[in-house]
């Protein structure tokens, strides 16, 4: 059976580059499974296709190849909001979540990080993190980013968009995001990376010689 790390947490938490980094250390397959929204949302745009017609969405969302996810051409911010607009669609979810669930199973684990992890796509995880950090904090990561890219970027506009995505994010009606039950919570308002990611493998290193004693 595969072993599963499931991290869920609102945008810019740090999820992705945590996640990255706790799969590399244990050998697990990595999924982002907001590029899978961000993939249907994309191929919606750019075949002229509406964001407001569900069964439309499903179809595309059918069709996302796991495979092919580019998180360079996928981190469009564009891209982003009209993920967070189809994300809302129950059918579109079930599609996505099927591919999602059957990538959790390849061995010897997997590392998925998302919005409904831990609560609905794999509920049955070895580990459910959950990552966040205060909305100024996230805002601030997300514009360092940008100005280190050489761009040029407006924390207010960011740190709106932030509380409009997490509002989105937390109030639709279908798997909103929410911590597991069982998550831990890891808030990374005050904590670099490193120390996230060792806060993370304490926790995880827990729960594997536990299972190895069973
Ligand atoms: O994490 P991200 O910004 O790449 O996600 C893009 C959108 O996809 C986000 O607004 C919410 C949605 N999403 C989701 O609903 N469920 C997931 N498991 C992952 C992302």
């Amino acid at each position: 059976m595969s072993t599963v790390i499931a991290i869920d947490g609102p945008a810019a938490a740090g999820k992705g580059t945590l996640s990255r980094k706790i799969a590399e250390t244990y050998g697990f397959h990595h999924l982002d499974t907001g590029l899978t929204y961000r993939a249907t949302a994309k191929a919606l745009l750019d075949a002229g296709l509406p964001l407001d017609e569900e069964a439309v969405a499903e179809t595309v969302a059918r069709k996302v190849e796991l495979s092919g996810l580019d998180r360079d051409v996928l981190s469009r911010h564009e891209i982003g909001e009209a993920a967070s607009k189809i994300a809302v669609m129950s059918s579109v979810r079930k599609a996505l979540v099927e591919a999602q669930r059957a990538f959790s199973k390849r061995l010897p684990g997997t590392v998925l990080d998302g919005r409904d992890i831990g609560t609905v796509v794999c509920p049955d995880a070895l580990v459910k993190l959950y990552v966040t950090a205060s909305p100024q904090v996230r805002a601030k990561r997300r514009y360092d980013e940008i100005v280190a890219r050489g761009g040029a970027a407006d924390y207010a506009a960011i740190f709106d968009d932030v509380k409009a995505r997490d509002a989105r994010d937390m109030g639709r009606a279908d798997s909103p995001l929410r911590p597991a039950d069982d998550a831990h919570l890891l808030d990374t308002s005050e904590m670099s990376i490193e120390a996230a990611f060792q806060a993370a493998k304490s926790i995880i290193d827990a729960a594997l010689s536990r299972n190895a004693q069973k």
